[in-house]
């Protein structure tokens, strides 16, 4: 079926498979491989993006449940205040080992920061939980969520 979509202020003209999970689209067909493939069963969060600001697990969002919502990812969070914030945050805190899961987990720390400028640590851990790391960087993580909080 033919779907359009925006994804980081532009729209694409596609032809998928209405069922067609988000991070498939992003990844295979418009070519966007900054967001990760993890468990693809909403269980990792390495696959998050914005759909209209909110953390959205795209390996279980199918495309025709998108609409006419705009999509942000990795490669544009940056342009955000927010995403600005967060990702000199990172680098400044030496956050990322591997790296594999922190696309997924920066975009859902700039959503926490976007909704709530000042977390606590309990609305960071919530904010955080759904996304794992197995190289347990998480102590880093709400660091760097803190430095961006008070930047
Ligand atoms: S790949 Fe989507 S939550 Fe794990
Ligand atoms: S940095 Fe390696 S899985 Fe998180």
């Amino acid at each position: 079926m033919a779907v359009t979509i925006k994804v980081n202020g532009t729209t694409h003209s596609i032809d998928v498979d209405g069922d067609t999970p988000l991070l498939w689209v992003l990844r295979d067909v418009l070519g966007m491989t900054g967001t990760k493939f993890g468990c693809g069963m909403a269980l990792c969060g390495a696959c998050t993006v914005h759909v209209d600001g909110a953390p959205t697990r795209s390996c279980v969002t199918p495309i025709d449940g998108i609409g006419t919502s705009a999509i942000t990812t990795i490669e544009a969070v940056g342009a955000t205040a927010a995403g600005a914030r967060i990702q000199k945050a990172w680098l400044d805190r030496e956050v990322v080992q591997c790296g594999y899961c922190q696309s997924g987990q920066i975009m859902s720390a700039t959503a926490l920061l976007t909704a709530n400028p000042r977390p606590t640590d309990s609305d960071i851990d919530d904010a955080m939980s759904g996304n794992i790391c197995r190289c347990g960087t998480y102590v880093r993580i709400r660091d760097a969520i803190k430095q961006a909080a008070q930047s």
